[in-house]
């Protein structure tokens, strides 16, 4: 697969062309998570996470992969250091496993915090920034076995796990996030069942999405409380076109993946509501016998829009947006491997993704720069400004070690080159994005996908646990240290 540049419609896609300079201070991050790299998920007390007990489910996970082994990165961890210091990164975006700090939710485990007690020093030591997140989607199998995220409790279990965080990593790290994508760990989890705790249950996916978003903002109060002075989450956005822009039926489903999909959760944080076409979209969608809203209580918005000081911005593609039924469509992350998932998009589940002909990745993504550029402006339009980083994003492609024992992964570096040229643009144009997350440091556990996905700038051989940086991982080094891409070469790649 190859970026042809001659497919990319120019409503979409903004020119490749010329040098582009980032400023000194920008930040040239790698991005990973706790379970889909460490593996040790019995070491030092750590206790099962829904995501040993999703995996474990026939079908659930391709190939019947789990998080057991993973990277190795538990026991592999200054080694792994080593190589993202030589790759240049500034900044190691890494989450913290809730099941490792307070197994099955109880006591603080010193044996699980010293991992990362240790993660962290070795970073400082080559002058790597820690930018923490405190969930990525392990959450301890006993909360779930009493109701998960539609329990309101969660939420301050979860800020019992970041209190014990921060009371050892407080004094060093900088940059604390809450959560990752909301939306995947409350629709993919608890609607469409394609993530962990696989259920299918319609109204849970809002339910649990309040209360993440309830457990993200007193966590954020609590950490403020105690001194942290930038905080933050990552939310994972999309970019909704319809169809046709004269059709009233698009129009409107291009409304409803907007509202699910990103001002579900931009809203709460950044204005304290939620929006009214989503409410009247929902309405008819009962938890426990009342309507879903009920389950938020007078205070919650107040506490949902804590003040916060960084944005994070997760952004792989946008979609074309259909209500109409459609067969041409395009991979959009929920797409079970060998078990059915439901719409994540409750309440809109006729709403399709018809494909516009643009080149994918392996993940059957499309590979759509121009939309995180339209995404980063209107951020700034739309929303009270903050500074973003891109805490997220990347590409899957099938890489394979050559005879020579290399990896050459061109499509990712373009890949790369096109979405930073995005970021650039919006820049110029005056959007404040201080920096850049690749996703992912490594090859690693992707998910539904197990290992058959690879989207790492580091190519990982699962069964000796060697790690080759592929070519990307040079040319990224690169870019970090010099801050410039350069003017594409004349045959296009
Ligand atoms: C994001 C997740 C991350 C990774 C990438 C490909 O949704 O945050 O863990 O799986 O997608």
């Amino acid at each position: 697969m190859t970026i042809q540049r001659t497919n990319l419609s120019p409503r979409t896609e903004p020119e490749r062309s010329g040098e582009a300079r980032f400023s000194a201070g920008f930040v040239w991050g790698m991005a990973t998570a706790s379970y889909q790299i460490e593996g040790a998920v019995a070491e030092d007390g750590r206790t099962p996470s829904i995501w040993d007990t999703f995996s474990r489910v026939p079908g659930a996970v391709l190939a019947g992969d789990t998080g057991e082994v993973a990277c190795d990165h538990y026991h592999r961890m200054p080694a792994d250091v080593d190589l993202l210091a030589d790759l240049g990164a500034t900044s190691y975006r890494f989450s913290v496993a809730w099941p490792r700090v307070r197994p099955d939710a109880g006591p603080v485990n010193p044996a699980g915090l010293a991992f990362y007690d240790r993660l962290v020093d070795e970073l400082l030591a080559r002058d790597i920034a820690p930018w923490l997140t405190l969930y990525h989607w392990d959450l301890p199998q006993v909360l779930e076995d009493a109701g998960g995220w539609t329990n309101r409790d969660t939420a301050f279990r979860f800020v019992d796990h970041a209190t014990a965080v921060h009371d050892v990593l407080g004094d060093r790290v900088p940059t604390w996030t809450t959560l990752n994508e909301p939306f995947c760990s409350s629709l993919l989890g608890y609607a469409a069942g394609h993530h962990a705790p696989g259920r299918q249950e319609g109204a849970a996916g809002l339910v649990a999405a309040h209360h993440l978003l309830l457990a993200h903002g007193l966590a954020t109060e609590e950490l403020r409380s105690r001194g942290a002075d930038r905080l933050g989450l990552s939310l994972n956005l999309t970019v909704p076109d319809p169809s046709d822009q004269s059709d009233p039926v698009d129009v409107d489903a291009a409304r409803r993946i907007d509202a699910l999909h990103n001002r579900l959760f931009l809203d709460p944080v950044l204005r304290g509501s939620y929006p009214a076409d989503l409410l009247d979209d929902t309405a008819h969608l009962t938890w426990q016998g009342a309507p879903w809203t009920d389950v938020v209580r007078d205070g919650d918005l107040a506490t949902i829009a804590a003040p916060i000081d960084v944005l994070g911005v997760n952004y792989y593609h946008g979609n074309e947006v259909s209500g109409h039924p459609r067969t041409d469509v395009v991979g959009i992350g929920s797409d079970q491997p060998e078990r059915v998932a439901l719409s994540p998009f409750v309440g809109s589940e006729h709403v399709t993704f018809p494909s516009r002909g643009l080149p994918v990745t392996d993940m059957g993504w499309e590979i759509q720069p121009g939309g995180l550029h339209r995404l980063l402006r209107r951020l700034h339009d739309d929303y009270p400004r903050l500074p973003i980083y891109l805490t997220e994003t990347g590409a899957a492609f099938a890489d394979r070690p050559d005879e020579r024992g290399d990896v050459h992964d061109p499509d990712r570096i373009a890949f790369l080159d096109a979405y930073l040229r995005a970021v650039h643009r919006a820049i110029e144009e005056g959007v404040d994005v201080r920096g850049f997350f690749q996703w992912s440091f490594m090859d690693n556990f992707e998910w539904a996908f197990g290992y058959a996905k690879r989207f790492g700038l580091v190519y990982v051989d699962y069964a000796t646990q060697e790690r080759i940086p592929k070519s990307s991982a040079r040319w990224y080094a690169d870019l970090a240290r010099t801050g410039i891409l350069p003017s594409p070469d004349p045959t296009g790649r």
